[in-house]
C-alpha cells in the first residue's frame, strides 16, 4: 500500500528546452518519505533543488516519472484539480514569507480555505496562530510584525488545512540565526506533535540539521543522504559534494 507515504517519486525527470541546448535539471529520482518525517534538500547552487520542489509540491509538471502525494497520483491531473489538491492538502512556506499586506494576520491564515471555497474557521486559525506564538497578533497586518513573526504567520497559514505535506524552500533565508532558529523548531515541533511532513529546501547547513534526513542533490540526482545528522557533518558532506568537478559526480 502507498497510502503510508507522505510523498513519492519515480523516475522523476524534468528537462528544460529542447535539442542541443536543453537542460536536464532532474535524471530521475526515486524517492519515499514516510508521513511525520522532516527531510532536507541540499545541493549546490543549480543541482536542482527548486526544480525538484516545484515538481515534487505539483506547481510545475515533470517530463517523466510519477508524483504521488499522500497516496494521490497528481502526474497527469488537470488543472483545476491539481490547484484544488494544492490549497487543501499542500502548504508552502517562502523564503520571501508571500502574506497579502491589506489582509490581517488571521485573514492571511484563513485564505488557503477561502481559496478552497471553504468557510474560514477562525477557531482552527485560533489555534495554529497559538501554535506559533502569535495569539495576540490576529488583528495586525503583517507590516506591523518582524521577519520572524511573519514567517510565524506563513507557518500557520500552511498549517491551517492539516496538509498532507508543508514544502518550505529556503524558509529561514531571509532572517538572522536565531530567529531561523525558532522557524525552525516549529516546523519541527508541526512534524513531531501534529503529524506535519515537512520537506524543506536550504543552503544553511544549521538549518538542515533539525531534518530526520538530509538528502544531497547534485547535476540532478540524489547523490548522498545524512541521517539525524549535526551541522558539521552536514557542512563537511556538502564540501566534499562541491569540491568534486561535475564531469567526475558524473562519472560516480
Ligand atoms: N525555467 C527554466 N528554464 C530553463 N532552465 C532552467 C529553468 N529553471 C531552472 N533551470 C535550470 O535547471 C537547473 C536546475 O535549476 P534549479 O532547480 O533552480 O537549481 P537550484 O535550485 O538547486 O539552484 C539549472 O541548470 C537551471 O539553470
Ligand atoms: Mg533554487
Amino acid at each position: 500500500m502507498s497510502g503510508d507515504w507522505a510523498v513519492e517519486l519515480h523516475g522523476v525527470r524534468k528537462r528544460y528546452g529542447r535539442g542541443g541546448s536543453a537542460v536536464h535539471a532532474l535524471r530521475g529520482i526515486d524517492l519515499t518519505l514516510p508521513r511525520r518525517s522532516f527531510t532536507a534538500v541540499m545541493g549546490p547552487s543549480g543541482s536542482g533543488k527548486s526544480t525538484f520542489l516545484q515538481c515534487a509540491a505539483g506547481l510545475d509538471r515533470p517530463s517523466a516519472g510519477t508524483v504521488r502525494l499522500g497516496g494521490t497520483e497528481i502526474t497527469g491531473m488537470k488543472e483545476n484539480k491539481l490547484t484544488a489538491l494544492r490549497r487543501t492538502r499542500l502548504g508552502f512556506v517562502f523564503q520571501a514569507f508571500n502574506l497579502l499586506p491589506s489582509l490581517t494576520v488571521e485573514q492571511n491564515v484563513v485564505l488557503p480555505m477561502r481559496l478552497a471555497g471553504r468557510r474560514p474557521d477562525r477557531r482552527r486559525a485560533a489555534e495554529v496562530l497559538a501554535q506559533v506564538g502569535l495569539a495576540d497578533k490576529a488583528r495586525r497586518r503583517p507590516g506591523q510584525l518582524s521577519g520572524g513573526q511573519q514567517q510565524r504567520v506563513a507557518i500557520a497559514r500552511a498549517l491551517v488545512t492539516r496538509p498532507d505535506v508543508v514544502f518550505a524552500d529556503e524558509p529561514t533565508g531571509a532572517l538572522d540565526t536565531t530567529t531561523a532558529a525558532e522557524i525552525l523548531s516549529l516546523l519541527r515541533q508541526a512534524v513531531d506533535t501534529q503529524d506535519a511532513t515537512v520537506v524543506m529546501v536550504t543552503h544553511d547547513p544549521s538549518a538542515a540539521a533539525w531534518a530526520d534526513r538530509v538528502l544531497f542533490l547534485a547535476d540532478g540526482e540524489i547523490v548522498d543522504h545524512l541521517e539525524r545528522a549535526s551541522a558539521e557533518r552536514i557542512a563537511a558532506r556538502m564540501t566534499a559534494l562541491t569540491a568534486r568537478p561535475a564531469f567526475e559526480r558524473a562519472a560516480a
